[in-house]
């Protein structure tokens, strides 16, 4: 049993510089708008965390020995190129999750580079603000690679969302919590998800790499980033002070995988489903001198499988400082937070995709990621909006179903949840098809050509072998 919840900080992932330094010999430009790229390298390496003081280490792999990674920022319109060197055991595939990247650089579970190689990737950056992430998609070891650390956050910035006003500086008021579910075996080693075919729900919580951290803050507003980093486990977070039992604080959510909402939604339970990026701004002024607690609701509120363990509905605490801020808190959460760019749609449902259990394989329409000759489900034109329907036909089994390349609108979902509020207002990279539910997204397929996976993103499933592909083709050549 972890006996340290609530007593070690939260760790804040540093931000990644460039290596745009001349010296370096790095300074790479892109030959169409003479415009510099900024070059970032990141080596894939073992390193050890100590996570129970009284045991034996754990051994990880991550982004230059550390798990999330570094935060890659960048601002809208500038192009980047990020070198992985693998110096690993095992190989690697990087996946830019929610960036339209060109076929070749989107992580394709079979561009594996192997231990003492490395891949640059080529990313466009050109999307409106907003929380990507990188992971690793290697084929069949997605599950293993991510869980021990492949993963971390990759952030977007531009004009347009500066001059809201909403709480700035990453690392101070604006902070990244990446939420994963993990377990651990006698000798303080992190048990392994290989050989697992279900689901590895985990019994030990962690934000940000650390078991339920603790986190000092200003009586004042924060922007928290949420990122459901777990392999298995989704979420229901909300939260409440910690002297409290029961009652749920309100929280405004001001953005989603895809950025900002069209207008902040209040609520006062937020339900994270894997590789799900859900962005809140609490304000911690009410609560000088208090602490408040980010929890997580049993069952996620109903509408998982999730297995529960005995602090497993604790997630971390916020100590909010009774001292007044050292700035005079001047951030809003302004009504309309922008234009969520969106095409008309129709009715007609393009394709119809059944995600589903047999023969203990986990399948989309019957067939897995390593049936090659069958697996490419789909041929939409380059610039087609098309209308997916997506049904969970596996029971009590919950998936959360990401689709690359594209921004999803989520048009319905049957079931007792229907669309959440919140998710109505923005678009999305990854939807969460709970127990029972059939979900409808849609989405303009562009701006490249090629060949995308999609796929569930429990990371167990992924690997065996719910995942498929679809193809953009051109159609003017
Ligand atoms: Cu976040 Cu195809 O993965
Ligand atoms: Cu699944």
């Amino acid at each position: 049993e972890y006996k340290f919840i609530y007593q070690k900080p939260l760790p804040i992932p540093p931000a990644l510089q460039p290596a745009t330094n001349s010296l370096m010999n790095r300074k790479v430009k892109n030959p169409i708008n003479g415009k510099d790229i900024w070059y970032y390298e990141l080596e894939i390496k073992s390193f050890t965390q100590q996570v129970y003081p009284n045991l034996g280490p754990a051994q990880l792999v991550g982004y230059d020995g550390i798990s999330p990674g570094p935060s890659i920022v960048v601002p809208r319109g500038t192009e980047s190129i990020v070198r992985f060197i693998n110096n690993a055991a095992k190989p690697n595939s990087v996946h830019l999750h929610g960036s339209p990247s060109r076929a070749p650089f989107d992580g394709w579970a079979e561009d594996t580079t192997l231990p003492g190689q490395f891949k640059d990737y080529y990313y466009p950056n050109d999307q409106s603000a907003r929380f990507l992430w990188y992971h690793d998609h290697a084929v069949a070891i997605t599950a293993e690679n991510a869980y021990f650390g492949q993963a971390g956050a990759y952030l977007i910035t531009d004009a347009a969302e500066d001059v809201l006003n909403l709480p700035k500086g990453y690392g101070v008021y604006d902070i990244p919590l990446v939420l994963a579910s993990k377990q651990y075996n006698n000798d303080g080693s992190l048990f392994s998800t290989a050989g697992e075919t279900d689901s590895l729900w985990g019994d030990v919580i962690h934000v940000n790499g650390q078991p339920w951290p603790f986190f000092n803050v200003e009586p004042r507003k924060y922007r928290l980033r949420f990122l459901n980093a777990a392999v298995s486990r989704s979420f229901a977070l909300y939260f409440a002070q910690s002297t409290s039992t029961g009652t749920k604080l309100p929280f405004k959510v001001i953005a989603s995988d895809a950025g900002l909402l069209s207008r902040p939604v209040q609520t006062s339970v937020l339900y994270a489903s894997m590789a799900e990026r859900w962005e809140v701004v609490f304000d911690f002024s009410q609560f000088k001198g208090k602490s408040i607690d980010l929890r997580n609701l049993e069952d996620v509120g109903d509408f998982g499988a999730d297995d529960d363990y005995l602090n497993t509905n604790k997630v971390m605490r916020f100590v909010v400082s009774s001292k007044s801020p050292a700035q005079p808190d001047t951030s809003v959460v302004p009504s309309a937070l922008r234009q969520v760019p969106f095409p008309a749609h129709g009715n007609a449902i393009n394709h119809h995709f059944r995600f589903h259990r047999s023969n203990g394989q986990w399948l989309i329409n019957d067939i897995g990621f390593a049936d090659a000759q069958n697996r490419v489900l789909a041929n939409v034109p380059r610039g087609t909006v098309e209308i997916w329907e997506l049904e969970n036909s596996s029971g009590g089994w919950t998936h959360p179903i990401h689709v690359h390349l594209v921004d999803l609108k989520v048009l319905s979902r049957t079931g007792k949840r229907g669309v959440m509020p919140y998710e109505a207002e923005g678009l999305k990279d990854v939807v969460w098809l709970a127990k029972g539910e059939t979900v409808r997204v849609e989405a303009h397929y562009q701006p490249w050509a090629g060949l995308y996976m999609f796929h569930c993103h429990n990371l167990i499933h992924e690997d065996h072998d719910m995942m498929a592909a679809f193809n953009v083709t051109i159609l003017d050549g």
